[in-house]
């Protein structure tokens, strides 16, 4: 948790920058309006935040956590919070609660291969991962980053993507359900990139973000090539509104999604994944 005392009460931040990734996805980095605090926060936790006067929803933090500067999030406009907060520019408000939730366990891979699955708006919350990975890049083996979305319109953070291609010693592949325009890179669903993908099964941990029947598959992809229950690592989405495990929205059997997720290790929630009301 950050300093801020109360849980429930939103922390004034103001926009001060707002990116359109996509024609339906968008970034805002923000900085507290109550001074130059860094917000800590683990790769893979999420913020509750506040539109005022419309609502407040969950948002994984997209941003860099080696280096916690204001705050980064990117979000995909689907409904009546997302679509106001699609409407802020340099200088509005938002507030914000948290940094909740679990987190990738990126130094607990350290020694290992990390295979890096993500689909579609599932790279943002994957992306403070990789963001640690690479600043400390000598305590990892391989690092495969492997990405599917519907479009190459719907491809997210496109510049960083050729950067770690071309810059880091990591693996890149980018995958689209139908091609576009002049795209002649993959074609094809994400999981059809896992039986190729260069990392030694028996030494890699997995982390895998993205809609619940792609993460399905990924799994089932990942156990073929060899990878245990107990090295795969999925994060999970459920409705939310206290955040902090008290109101019981996000509960998914004996677990709460807010507080015991979202990040869990598969072999803690393949029971209950898949299943919308248990
Ligand atoms: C832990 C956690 C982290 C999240 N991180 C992110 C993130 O980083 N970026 C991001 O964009 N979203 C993220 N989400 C999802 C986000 O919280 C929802 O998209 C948001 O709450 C929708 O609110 P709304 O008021 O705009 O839409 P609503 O008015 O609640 O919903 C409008 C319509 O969109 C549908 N809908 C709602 N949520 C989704 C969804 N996730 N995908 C597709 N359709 C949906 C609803 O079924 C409904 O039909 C996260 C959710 C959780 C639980
Ligand atoms: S959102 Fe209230 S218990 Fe998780």
């Amino acid at each position: 948790m950050s300093e801020w005392i109360d849980p429930m009460l939103p922390r004034p931040f103001r926009v001060r920058r707002f990116i359109q990734e996509t024609h339906d996805t968008f970034t805002l980095e923000l900085d507290a309006v109550d001074g130059a605090k860094p917000f800590a926060f683990l790769p893979g936790q999420f913020n509750m935040l506040y539109v005022f006067g419309v609502g407040e929803v969950p948002i994984s933090i997209s941003g860099d956590p080696t280096s916690p500067k204001g705050l980064t999030h990117t979000t995909r406009e689907v409904g009546l919070v997302t679509k106001a907060m699609r409407q802020l520019r340099k200088g509005d408000y938002l507030g914000v609660r948290g940094p909740f939730g679990t987190a990738w366990p990126v130094e607990e891979a350290a020694g290992n291969d990390v295979v890096i699955v993500a689909g579609g708006i599932g790279l943002a919350p994957l992306r403070p991962a990789l963001y640690q990975l690479i600043a400390n890049r000598e305590k990892f083996g391989k690092i495969v980053l492997l990405y599917g979305t519907r479009s190459p319109n719907d491809i997210l953070y496109q510049k960083e993507l050729k950067q770690w291609r071309a810059q880091f010693d990591m693996e890149v592949y980018v995958t689209v359900d139908r091609a576009t325009g002049d795209w002649r890179g993959n074609v094809g669903v994400v999981t059809a990139l896992i039986p190729k993908a260069p990392f030694d099964p028996l030494s890699t941990t997995a982390f895998v973000c993205g809609p619940e029947i792609m993460m399905r598959f990924t799994v089932q992809e990942l156990q073929k090539r060899g990878l245990t229950n107990d090295r795969i690592y999925i994060s999970m989405e459920r409705n939310m509104k206290c955040g902090i495990g008290l109101c019981g929205h996000c509960q998914i059997g004996p677990t709460f999604v807010c507080k015991n997720g979202p990040v869990y290790r598969f072999d803690h929630i393949e029971e209950l994944f898949g299943k919308r009301e248990v």
